[in-house]
């Protein structure tokens, strides 16, 4: 099979999969794969790089270093709205909606970062802790 037609076949296989997985047809296919537990990586990564951005953007000077490390902070934050979507972590519209508002705030601060824009990063930031409230709100016990 040439390689092209092969990337093809495993990209249809992985759409069927994921169509199956959705629509609750395989239990087997819904079978958790990841160790890591939503509350893990919201003390291990969310908060940590949340709090990391927000320090780091309030500070009065930031070094070209400083910025390298917030576009780090930001993307692995981005990173974490994929992460929420996957394994079957995500039970409903409720969470989904707040994923992607963690996404697209995210991907507005990375565009402010690389700006050099603090001010318009810790705007983005504000937005993003709107992802935080209202996930929460309706699934933090
Ligand atoms: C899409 C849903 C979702 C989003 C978005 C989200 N969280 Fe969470 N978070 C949860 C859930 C669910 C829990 C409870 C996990 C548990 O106890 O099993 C939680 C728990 C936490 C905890 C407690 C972790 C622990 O020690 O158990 C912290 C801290 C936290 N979130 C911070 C944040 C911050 C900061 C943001 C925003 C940048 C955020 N979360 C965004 C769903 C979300």
């Amino acid at each position: 099979m040439k390689r092209t037609t092969l990337a093809l076949t495993i990209g249809l296989l992985c759409g069927f999969a994921t169509l199956v997985t959705t629509s609750g047809v395989s239990a087997e296919a819904k079978k958790k794969k990841r160790s890591l537990t939503v509350s893990q990586m919201m003390s291990g990564l969310v908060k940590p790089k949340y709090v990391a951005l927000k320090e780091g953007l309030s500070k009065e000077t930031i070094s070209k270093d400083d910025w390298k490390a917030l576009a780090t902070h930001a993307a692995l934050l981005n990173e974490s709205s994929y992460s929420l979507m996957q394994d079957d972590r995500c039970p409903d519209g409720d969470w989904k909606e707040a994923a992607m508002i963690l996404r697209k705030a995210s991907n507005d601060v990375l565009a402010n970062i690389a700006k050099e824009n603090a001010t318009g990063a810790l705007k983005a930031v504000e937005k993003m802790t709107l992802s935080c409230k209202n996930c929460h709100a309706a699934h933090k016990q």
